[in-house]
């Protein structure tokens, strides 16, 4: 049947202005913790190729220059275990948004065909599954699907939002056997890879998908998906790749040529130049590490379980009620935060809480917070 936009639930987020607007009414402001969209400043390093590559009269490659996807290539090699990616099978994408949306059409999928996505997960795996008139199944258990032919696409996504869980290497292993068994492609959100609190993954960093002892060295059927969004302060530039299997790789291209879906010159050379420099990332993350040292025992403190929440950008935390009631209570405080019904009907007495705000209001949270005890 093909695209659907009929298929598409309501924007979730308008359902919140009851709360932003209850929130706002503290003497205090607003601390908003719902979205989760980055404060801190673009780095100099990425503003400055920004402002060299802005004389660009001409059109951009689709495939993007070989100076980005070389940086790709050395930027996996470097921080993520992953030595033997080439150039040729690597895309950048207009942010990984697009990319997750888009994906199931991209690959031809329809009717029929079934797209596993996290149990609670972002939820465009769904809607790209919809717009593609295909079928979403969401899951974290492989043998709900393992050995079905119908399942042509498994995303999975570690460090999860909204909870926080990172998948190990065995468990990543597992899931690439069951798909590679059926057929099917594994495609890999990685984009809070860089922000691990926990160990092991704060030391030893958090697996991907083509890393050797998760693929046995083959990238066949895999794409890892990555956003400098989050780790670089670039939500605003739409910088992002995808990565893996040169052939499934080089057909999204074909594709996304046709489509128009290329990534401006100058977001090109300012990726190359985020992705070559780690020390910004460093400091992004130490950012967010005092946010979360500072949030986390402020959340306890007022009643709230925070299981998993070992790597990413949220506390996803629990007082045991409807995820609407609890809003309702941070909402009292003058915060907002997203309900866990946005992510899936079994996370419904879940609330997401960002760390993406100024020290400020994260102080301002914390205070109201231990206040409530
Ligand atoms: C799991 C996940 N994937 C993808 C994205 C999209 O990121 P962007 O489009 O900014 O690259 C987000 C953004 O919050 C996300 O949480």
């Amino acid at each position: 049947m093909g695209l659907n936009p009929r298929s598409l639930p309501d924007f979730p987020w308008d359902s919140l202005t009851p709360y932003r607007e209850r929130a706002a009414t503290h003497p205090e402001g607003v601390v908003d913790l719902s979205v989760g969209t980055p404060v801190d400043p673009t780095p100099s390093v990425v503003r400055d190729a920004l402002a060299e590559a802005s004389d660009a009269p001409g059109y951009p490659t689709t495939q993007g220059t070989l100076a980005l996807r070389e940086a790709v290539v050395d930027w996996f090699a470097r921080t993520r275990g992953v030595a033997s990616l080439e150039a040729d099978a690597v895309l950048p994408t207009v942010g990984s948004k697009e990319l997750v949306a888009w994906l199931p059409a991209l690959m031809g999928l329809g009717e029929g065909d079934v797209v596993v996505h996290p149990a609670s997960a972002y939820p465009t795996y769904d809607v790209g599954a919809r717009l593609a008139g295909a079928t979403a199944l969401a899951t974290d258990d492989v043998a709900d699907w393992a050995g079905r032919a119908d399942v042509r696409l498994v995303w999975i996504n570690s460090p999860s939002n909204p909870t926080g869980r990172v998948l190990d290497r065995e468990e990543l292993r597992a899931i690439v056997e069951a798909a590679r068994s059926i057929g099917a492609v594994v495609a890999s959100d990685e984009c809070y890879a860089a922000l691990a609190w926990e160990e092991p993954y704060a030391s030893a960093g958090v697996p991907s998908v083509l890393d050797p002892e998760v693929c046995g060295g083959s990238h066949e059927g895999l794409l890892a998906v990555y956003s400098l969004s989050k780790q670089s302060n670039l939500a605003g530039y739409r910088s992002a790749f995808v990565a893996g299997d040169r052939a499934l790789v080089g057909s999204l291209l074909e594709t996304r040529k046709h489509a128009g879906m290329i990534v401006p010159a100058p977001v090109q050379a300012a990726t190359t130049a985020a992705l070559a420099d780690d020390a910004h990332v460093a400091v992004q993350r130490e950012r967010y590490r005092a946010r979360r040292e500072a949030l986390l025992p402020a959340v306890l403190d007022a009643g709230f379980d925070v299981p998993g929440s070992e790597a990413g950008l949220y506390l996803w935390a629990t007082r045991g009620d409807d995820c609407w009631e609890t809003l309702g209570f941070l909402a009292d405080r003058g915060i907002v935060a997203a309900p866990g019904a946005f992510y899936g009907e079994q996370a419904r007495e879940f609330v997401r809480i960002a760390l993406t705000a100024t020290d400020e209001r994260i102080g301002q949270a914390v205070k109201r917070l231990s206040k409530g005890r």
